[in-house]
């Protein structure tokens, strides 16, 4: 295992703008790991499996062909698929098979794997518990439900603030309460709360962090 910077917390913590950035700043490679969810999702979802075949879902993830590209571009099997899992039923389906304990294996031996070569920024909600317990840095990002849902709400045009609100405690009551792999602070992670900070403030307090850390 190289360099693990890891970044857990909530949908609209911020997790991915400040994984991207951190990962600039340290020359490391940004893994989101929400996005490999996502297109197993994506592809359940249109070849009609359903959100609870357990065998399906399996399969779909231990065959799937990841790959990050320049930006925030997410290859599924060579197709481009970064806006076709940005959709709100993919978010949904998202929450749904990471419940079932086989796709989690099979996307986290991928992320495993990922970390092998080059240091990693990976962002997720169970990496520093579960993917990567030793990793260099864990951080723990969270903010106010309200604050989320309006940072959702800028990504996702033609869905109301509230809408948003609604689909983020549903999606957070399921990754929190499900059985494998919870939502929870690891308890070496350092939590920071970006409510009201700006990017940059976020990504000098991590960097603060980070350097202490590593020392
Ligand atoms: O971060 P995101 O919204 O793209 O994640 C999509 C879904 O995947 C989310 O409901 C939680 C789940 N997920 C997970 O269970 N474990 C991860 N490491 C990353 C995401």
């Amino acid at each position: 295992m190289r360099r693990v910077v890891a970044i857990d917390g909530p949908a609209g913590a911020g997790k991915s703008t400040i994984a991207r950035t951190l990962a600039e700043k340290l020359g490391l490679t940004y893994i989101d790991t929400g996005a490999m969810y996502r297109a197993v999702a994506l592809r359940a979802l249109r070849d009609g499996v359903t959100l609870d075949d357990s065998a399906a879902l399996e399969r779909i993830a231990v065959d799937a062909g990841i790959e990050f590209g320049a930006g925030r571009r997410t290859l599924f099997d060579g197709e481009d698929v970064s806006e076709a899992i940005r959709t709100p039923e993919v978010a949904s389906g998202a929450s749904k098979v990471a419940a079932v304990g086989p796709v989690r294996v099979a996307l986290v031996a991928k992320q495993r794997a990922m970390a092998d070569t080059v240091g990693v920024v990976m962002e997720g909600r169970d990496i520093g518990t579960v993917v990567f317990p030793d990793a260099t840095v864990k951080i723990f990002l969270d903010a106010d439900p309200f604050e989320r849902a309006k940072r959702r709400a800028a990504e996702t045009p033609g869905v109301s603030v509230e809408e948003l609100a609604r689909q983020i405690a549903e999606r957070d009551a399921r990754d929190s309460g499900r059985a494998e792999s919870p939502l929870v602070q690891a308890p070496d992670a350092v939590r920071v709360d970006t409510t009201g900070l700006s990017i940059d403030e976020v990504v000098a307090k991590i960097l603060e962090i980070a350097v202490r850390k590593e020392l």
